[in-house]
C-alpha cells in the first residue's frame, strides 16, 4: 500500500514514523513534507491546498490511502474533491469531508452541533455586522473575562479573552469589521470556563471511534503560560487529571454523542476528532473542536501507540474499526518544542542545527527544517520536536531536556517548564 500524508510539521513527521513502523509492507509519501519525513518516506513537492496537484501525485504514485495532516485542506474540502473523483475510487481518504471539517471550520456550527446535541460547552451567542448592536448589549448581561471567538479559522488568533468591558466591545467591533477577513464576519460571543484543560483524541470510520492517548499542550510562548499564544511549545502524555472516572464523562458526555451526532446529521466522518477540553470541577466541556491531530500533541500520542497504526486507519478506510485493535502503552511522553529565536513574532531563519546525531533515548520530530547540502537548517518558527518516553513523565521530561541541551542553532528558544505544573498536582 503505498500511502500519502498531506503536510509538513511535526505532526506529520510522526504519523509518517509511526506508519513506518508497521508490520505491512507501505511505502510512504509526504507532501510536501520535511527533512524528518524524508527519512521515512519520500517528500513530494506538492502543496496540500492544491487540489489537482494532489490528485495528480496519486495517480503518479499509484497511492491507495491519503492521510490527511492540517486543517486548512480539510476544511477546503480536498476529501469531498478526492472522493468525487471516479478515478481515484479506490483511494481511501482519512479526514473527513467539509461537512464534517465545519467542527473546526466554523465556530458557529460547532456550538450549534453541541447544543442540538447536548455536548456540555460554554453558553453562547453568535452575532454578525448586522446585528453588532444586540452583541454589545448581549456584552452588558455578561461577567469578565469576555471570551470572543471568530467564527472561522483564524491561525489560531481568531480568539480573544478580554477583561476590560470597553476594550472587549472595541475588539468586537473591529473583527466583525473585518479584522480577520471573512473568517470573523460571524463572532461567537461566550461564557468564560475557569478550569483546567486537556485534548481527548478519537479515530472514527463514522460508525465506531477508538479512544486514542489524551494530552495536554502548553501553547503560550514564556514560562508559567505567559506570553503570546503559539502553535504549542511542549506537550505530555497521559494527562495526571484526566482519571479514569473524568475520562468516562469524557466518553459518555463529548465523544459518544458527538459521533452520533455526526451520524444522525447525515454526516460521513472518517478521520480523526481532536476534543479540546476544559475540566471544571471534574466535569468535561468541550472549548473547541480540530478535525485532526494536534501539533505538538502527535508527538506525544503516537509514540504511545504501541499497535499498528496502519491497522487502525485501514479499519476507518473500510468502516470495520470496531474490529481493529488499539494498544496504549502505559509509559509516559513528554515533547518539547524547540523554535526559532523572536517566534511567534518575527524571526530570523537558514541557521545550521547540530547536535542532532546524538539523541540516544529521546526521538526528533522535524517541523521547521531544511536540508542544505547534507546540512539540516532552521526554516520555520517551530523547528523541532524532542519526545521521550519514560516510566513516569518526570523520567520523560527529563530524557527530553537532557537531550534539547546537546541541540543548537543561533538563536535556540524552548519553554524550560513543559509539564511543571502537573508535577505538582502528582505530590
Ligand atoms: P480555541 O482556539 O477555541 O482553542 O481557544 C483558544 C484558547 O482560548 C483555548 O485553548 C482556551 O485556553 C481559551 N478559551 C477558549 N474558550 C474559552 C472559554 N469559554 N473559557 C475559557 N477559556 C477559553
Ligand atoms: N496544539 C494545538 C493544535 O494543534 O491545534
Amino acid at each position: 500500500m503505498n500511502i500519502l500524508i498531506l503536510g509538513s510539521g511535526g505532526r506529520e513527521h510522526a504519523l509518517a514514523w509511526k506508519l513506518s513502523q508497521s508490520s505491512r509492507p507501505l511505502k510512504l509519501f509526504t507532501a510536501p513534507g520535511n527533512p524528518g519525513t524524508a527519512m521515512v518516506g519520500v517528500n513530494l513537492p506538492v502543496d496540500p491546498l492544491d487540489f489537482p496537484a494532489v490528485r495528480s501525485a496519486i495517480l503518479e504514485h499509484n497511492i491507495g490511502m491519503v492521510v490527511v495532516g492540517p486543517e486548512a485542506p480539510l476544511v477546503e474540502g480536498i476529501t469531498d474533491y478526492l472522493e468525487a473523483d471516479a478515478e481515484l475510487s479506490s483511494v481511501a481518504v482519512i479526514g473527513p469531508g467539509r461537512s464534517g471539517a465545519r467542527l473546526e471550520g466554523s465556530k458557529d456550527f460547532a456550538k450549534g452541533f453541541m447544543k442540538r446535541h447536548g455536548i456540555p460547552t460554554a453558553a453562547y451567542e453568535t452575532f454578525t455586522a448586522e446585528t453588532a448592536g444586540d452583541a454589545v448589549r448581549f456584552m452588558l448581561t455578561l461577567s469578565p473575562p469576555y471570551v470572543l471567538k471568530a467564527d472561522g479559522l483564524a491561525a489560531g488568533k481568531g480568539v480573544l479573552i478580554i477583561n476590560d468591558h470597553d476594550e472587549a466591545v472595541r475588539e468586537l467591533k473591529a473583527m466583525l469589521g473585518g479584522r480577520f477577513g471573512k473568517a470573523g464576519s460571524k463572532v461567537v460571543i461566550e461564557q468564560y470556563l475557569a478550569g483546567i484543560e486537556m485534548s481527548a483524541f478519537i479515530v472514527t470510520d463514522g460508525i465506531s471511534y477508538r479512544l486514542l492517548p489524551e494530552a495536554k499542550d502548553y501553547k503560550r510562548i514564556g514560562e508559567g503560560d505567559t506570553g503570546k499564544n503559539t502553535g504549542g511549545m511542549g506537550a505530555v502524555s497521559p494527562v495526571p487529571f484526566a482519571t479514569p472516572e473524568f475520562m468516562s464523562k469524557v466518553e459518555d458526555k463529548v465523544i459518544r454523542p458527538t459521533v452520533e451526532g455526526l451520524r444522525n446529521e447525515g454526516i460521513e466522518y472518517r478521520g480523526f476528532i481532536f476534543f479540546g477540553l476544559m475540566n471544571v470541577g471534574g466535569e468535561p466541556y468541550v472549548i473547541e473542536y480540530n478535525a485532526r491531530l494536534g501539533d505538538p500533541e502527535s508527538e506525544v500520542i503516537l509514540p504511545r501507540i504501541e499497535s499498528d497504526l496502519y491497522d487502525m486507519l485501514e479499519g476507518v478506510a473500510l468502516r470495520d474499526l470496531d474490529s481493529r485493535i488499539l494498544v496504549t502503552s502505559p509509559d509516559s511522553a513528554a515533547t518539547v518544542m524547540l523554535v526559532s529565536g523572536g517566534y511567534p513574532d518575527a524571526y530570523n531563519k537558514g541557521f545550521e542545527i547540530t547536535g542532532l546525531d546524538s539523541v540516544a533515548g529521546s526521538t526528533l520530530f522535524h517541523a521547521g527544517t531544511a536540508e542544505q547540502g547534507g546540512r539540516i537548517m532552521t526554516s520555520g518558527g517551530r523547528v523541532l520536536s524532542v519526545t521521550s518516553l519514560g516510566e513516569t513523565m518526570e523520567e520523560a521530561l527529563e530524557k527530553s531536556y537532557r537531550t534539547v541541551s546537546g541541540i543548537l542553532f543561533e538563536g535556540v528558544n524552548y519553554r524550560k517548564d513543559i509539564g511543571f505544573d502537573l508535577k505538582k498536582r502528582e505530590r
